[in-house]
C-alpha cells in the first residue's frame, strides 16, 4: 500500500513526512522480508556501460555486503540505491530499485526524500566543521526533524556506540575526534535523519584495526533496527559482518556484472560460480 510515513520517530523526535515532490514513498510494512529489490539495473557514464543487468534483493534487518574487484561497479550500484548518482551529470540509470515495493529511481520521486529514508556513510569520515552536538542536531533540523534535540543527540550517539567517549565534550569540534570516532559520529548523524536503510561504502577502510572492529560490532548492533548494505574490499570483513554477499565481476568491455548472490557463509565456503571461487581464493582481483 502506498502511504505517507509521517509517524516514524526516535524517542520524542518526529521525522519529516517524505511526500516531497510528486512521488510519495510507501510506509514500511511490518511483515515484509525484502526491503529493497534491485531489478535489471543498468548504469551508464556517458557512453560507457558501467553496470549491466544487475538484480538482487536486500533482506530487511540484515547486512548485505557487495564485493568484487576494483571498477566492477560496487559504489555505482550503492549510489543508485539512494539516488546519489543523480549528482553525477554523465550518469544514466535504467531498471528499477524497489524500496518497500516502490521504484525510487522512477521519474517523480524526489531524491531528497529517498535520501532521508536511505542514508549513506562514506569511506572517508566527513563530519561537518561544527560541534559534535551540532553535527547531529543541525543535520536533523535541515532535514525537517523536530523535537527534543538533546534527546536526539544522546540517542543517536548511544546507537553509534560513541556516547561514552564524547558525552563530556559535546561542544567540541567534530573534526577534533579520531578517525574512528569521526566515522561513528557520521553514522550517528545518518541515524538522526531516521532512515531505515544505511548504505556504507568502505566505511572502515581508512581506519586502524581496532576502530574497524568497533565499526563492525556497531553494524551488528544496528542491524536489529536497520538494514545495512556495505561495500568492502576486505573479504574477511564481508565474511565476519554480513548475512548475504553479492559478488560482482568485470565482463566484456569492463562492464560490471553480478556473478553470485548467496548467504555469506555459503558464498565463502561453497561458492556456486567458478569466478567467485577464483576471487575469494585470491586467484583473481
Ligand atoms: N563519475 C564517474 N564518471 C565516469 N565514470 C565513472 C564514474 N564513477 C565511476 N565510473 C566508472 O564506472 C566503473 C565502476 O566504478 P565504481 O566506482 O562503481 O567501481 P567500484 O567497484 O566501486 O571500484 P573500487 O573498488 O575501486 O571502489 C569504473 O569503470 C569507473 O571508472
Ligand atoms: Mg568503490
Amino acid at each position: 500500500m502506498i502511504g505517507v510515513d509521517s509517524g516514524s520517530s526516535i524517542g520524542t523526535v518526529t521525522a519529516a513526512p517524505v511526500s516531497a515532490g510528486t512521488g510519495v514513498l510507501p510506509a514500511p510494512g511490518t511483515d515484509e522480508k525484502v526491503i529493497l529489490s534491485i531489478r535489471d539495473l543498468n548504469v551508464y557514464y556517458g557512453n560507457f556501460h558501467a553496470v549491466g543487468g544487475v538484480s538482487f534483493d536486500v533482506p530487511k534487518n540484515q547486512i548485505t555486503a557487495l564485493i568484487g574487484p576494483s571498477g566492477c561497479g560496487k559504489s555505482t550500484v550503492l549510489r543508485c540505491i539512494n539516488r546519489m548518482n543523480d549528482l553525477i551529470p554523465s550518469a544514466r540509470v535504467e531498471g528499477e530499485i524497489l524500496y518497500h515495493g516502490q521504484n525510487v529511481v522512477a521519474k517523480g520521486i524526489d531524491p531528497v526524500a529517498v535520501r532521508r529514508r536511505i542514508g549513506m556513510v562514506f569511506q572517508k569520515p566527513n563530519p561537518f566543521p561544527k560541534s559534535i552536538y551540532e553535527n547531529i542536531s543541525w543535520g536533523a533540523k535541515i532535514n525537517g526533524i523536530k523535537g527534543n534535540m538533546d534527546e536526539l543527540v544522546e540517542t543517536c550517539l548511544r546507537k553509534a556506540a560513541l556516547w561514552d567517549e564524547v558525552k563530556d565534550k559535546l561542544k567540541e569540534n567534530g573534526l577534533a575526534l579520531s578517525g574512528g570516532q569521526q566515522q561513528r559520529l557520521c553514522i550517528a548523524r545518518t541515524l538522526a535523519i531516521n532512515p531505515d536503510v544505511v548504505l556504507m561504502d568502505e566505511p572502515a577502510s581508512a581506519l586502524d584495526p581496532i576502530s574497524t572492529l568497533k565499526i563492525e560490532d556497531l553494524m551488528r548492533e544496528l542491524e536489529r533496527q536497520y538494514t545495512i548494505v556495505i561495500v568492502t574490499h576486505n573479504m574477511q570483513q564481508a565474511a565476519r559482518v554480513s548475512d548475504q554477499t553479492v559478488f560482482f565481476s568485470l565482463g566484456e568491455q569492463r562492464m560490471g556484472m553480478l556473478v553470485e548472490v548467496s548467504p555469506t557463509r555459503e558464498l565463502f565456503t561453497n561458492p556456486r560460480d567458478q569466478r567467485t571461487e577464483d576471487y575469494i581464493t585470491g586467484r583473481f582481483g
